[in-house]
């Protein structure tokens, strides 16, 4: 199956189209186009993701981006043809500008030959969503190809399975009862899967999401957005160096009995300590990323061992942007080969970690394996949607 997928739900403007193999234990998908532009550098500025720069960004780039990956896939071929669009019109009303751009290569190239279309429509920031859902419902129905909305944090989780090898990403069937600890900007959840795409919701954080901790944290210490990748940058300079703490920071409800988290009392205790402090030197901002770092990753294991013991899961799955931290990718993979030898562990590679269109894809194509596609006329971005 060839599968088109587009991802918009947050600062990456992301189209991939790849091409799927399966077996009855593993799924390959061979990466044919994979476009990518991320706004990082835009919302630098703001110091946090700014929605209406989110949306400008993607209507200027998503069409441009089609044409990229279809391109780079071979799919793209030129024509000539006069179309009428009376039937998607509805969908850019508001987006005269998307429209004309869509209209312009929908004229000028033939129908690609893939089978179907997927595409994040929850959760997110809602604006950047619908771009990307009205522009999958529009080539849905001009192309007449199946339409598959996808939830973003099951692209995180099903990813996490895949392991990547320069163009191929293998996919072998997951051991279940299957846990995943998703995190990243918007979420931290305990999601526990008992047969295959069907979710139940164990834990989550009451207050901030782990990435945003990290986003703010990183702020407080005048440190660049995104946040993760900076204090964590700090952190390991500290463990190079030996530096140990000299204070200790809350970890916050580690010792509950209940699988929620809650990260702003963690926060707060770190303006806390900067506002005791003063003037932070580059040694003190090391030893701050190093214990803001160990706290946040104590209590992500705590709360994830226990979650495998309440499960009896046979394989634990970690997924999102925060997963690509390498103190907590460490610390699971040491305990989990100390503590759980007998789960399977999956820990996505930096591709896919932070948002991308490939595991919008093969979120995609599992669902549509399945036959459970959505109405081209009706899928509703929902920035609010659930897993469970
Ligand atoms: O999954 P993602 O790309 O977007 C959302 O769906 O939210 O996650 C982005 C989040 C940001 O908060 C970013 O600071 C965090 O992931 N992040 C990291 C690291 N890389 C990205 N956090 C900690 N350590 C990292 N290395
Ligand atoms: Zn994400």
């Amino acid at each position: 199956m060839k599968l088109l997928a587009i991802e918009t739900s947050c600062d990456e403007t992301a189209v991939a189209v790849v091409e799927t193999h399966a077996t009855d234990t593993k799924t390959t998908f061979t990466i044919l186009g994979d476009a990518l532009i991320s706004q990082i550098e835009l919302h630098r500025e703001y110091g946090g993701v700014y929605p209406s720069l989110a949306k400008r960004e993607h209507a200027k780039n998503l069409v441009p981006l089609l044409g990229e990956s279809l391109s780079q896939a071979t799919l793209l071929h030129d024509t000539e043809q006069s179309l009428d669009f009376e039937a998607v019109a509805f969908l850019f009303e508001r987006e005269p500008e998307l429209f004309e751009a869509l209209k312009q290569f929908l004229s000028t190239h033939a129908v690609p030959d893939v089978d179907a279309i997927a595409v994040t429509h929850g959760p997110g920031l809602p604006p950047a969503l619908w771009l990307g859902v009205n522009i999958a419902r529009a080539l849905s129905i001009m192309w007449n190809k199946p339409l598959v909305g996808i939830n973003h944090m099951e692209g995180h989780l099903l990813s996490g399975l895949g392991e990547i090898e320069g163009t191929v990403i293998t996919l072998s069937m997951p051991r279940l009862p299957l846990l995943a600890l998703l995190i990243s900007g918007g979420h931290t959840e305990l999601v526990s899967m008992n047969t295959f795409l069907s979710y139940e919701l164990l834990g989550q954080t009451k207050d901030d999401a782990v990435g945003e901790a990290f986003d703010k944290v990183a702020r407080m210490m005048d440190l660049p957005y995104p946040g993760g990748p900076e204090i964590s940058l700090l952190a390991e300079e500290a463990r190079r160096e030996g530096i140990t703490p000299t204070f200790t920071l809350p970890r916050p409800m580690i010792s509950e009995p209940h699988l929620d988290f809650s990260f702003s009392g963690l926060k707060t205790a770190v303006m806390y300590h900067i506002k005791k402090h003063g003037v932070l030197s580059e040694d003190d901002k090391k030893e701050l990323a190093l214990e803001f770092e160990n706290a946040v990753t104590d209590v992500l294991w705590k709360k994830t061992a226990q979650a495998l013991v309440d499960t009896d899961a046979q394989t634990l799955v970690l997924g999102g942007g925060v997963s690509a931290n390498t103190h907590i990718r460490r610390t699971f993979t040491e305990h989990m080969a100390q503590k759980f030898p007998d789960v399977s562990f999956n820990i996505p590679g930096a591709k896919l970690t932070t948002d991308n269109a490939l595991m919008i894809a093969i979120a995609g194509y599992f669902r549509a394996e399945r036959g459970l596609f959505d109405d081209p006329n009706t899928l509703q971005a929902n920035s609010n949607l659930t897993l469970a």
